[in-house]
């Protein structure tokens, strides 16, 4: 299979993920827990940012990652017009070695964005970036196609791959874009803590 070139997706504007707003899910999870401590957080395959800078307007130090360098730039662009705090960099979750770990970890759309013979490295990579004892929350799109990206996953597959390293702390059918309503399910997961 061949890999996708995200930065050539990006240089002709094919990108039907963009919705030009935050994951709603992630919009209602903030406005429901007003009372969890604000801390920092990563957003891999952040494109251009909107679910960074919801982090950020729900007051957590946010970092936003992509592999493709014109995401990051457009992700810049939008946050300072936005007149949010948010640090973008240019990375691959899967390969590279964190430059800090964090408090809390978001998926949205980099799951799935992934071939799916790189699951295994995306569930090392989220015990890697985050530390021991963070939260993990994730959207997850569970589609059934095999000839991504997106690339499909089930509540099965999900929960066979994160329950051996974290606890679940929530899960639920959230409210999604028109086009994915009923087809996301989000997933509040605590990592272990070391032995
Ligand atoms: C389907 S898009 C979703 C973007 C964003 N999460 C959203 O929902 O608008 C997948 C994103 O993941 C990025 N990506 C793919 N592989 C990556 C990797 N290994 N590390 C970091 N970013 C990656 C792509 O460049 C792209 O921006």
């Amino acid at each position: 299979m061949a890999e996708t070139d995200w930065e050539a997706r990006y240089g002709i504007g094919d990108m039907p993920w963009e919705k030009g707003e935050p994951s709603p899910g992630l919009v209602d999870f903030w406005a429901l827990h007003p009372e969890l401590p604000r801390a920092t957080v990563l957003v891999p395959g952040c494109g251009t940012g909107h679910d960074a800078r919801a982090w950020a307007s729900a007051g957590f130090r946010a970092t936003g990652t992509d592999i493709a360098p014109s995401a990051i730039r457009l992700a810049k662009q939008k946050t300072a017009k936005a007149g949010l705090q948010v640090e973008f960099r240019v990375g691959d979750f899967l390969a590279d070695e964190p430059f800090r770990t964090f408090d809390w970890l978001f998926e949205h759309t980099l799951f799935c964005a992934i071939a799916p013979s790189r699951r295994d490295d995306y569930v090392r990579a989220a015990m890697r970036w985050l530390r021991p004892g963070g939260d993990f929350l994730a959207v997850h799109y569970l589609i059934a196609d095999t000839d991504g990206p997106p690339f499909g996953t089930t509540r099965d597959e999900v929960w066979r791959r994160f329950s051996p390293h974290f606890d679940s702390l929530q899960e639920w059918v959230p409210r999604s874009y028109p086009n994915r309503t009923a087809l996301e399910l989000m997933l509040w997961w605590r990592s272990r803590p070391a032995p």
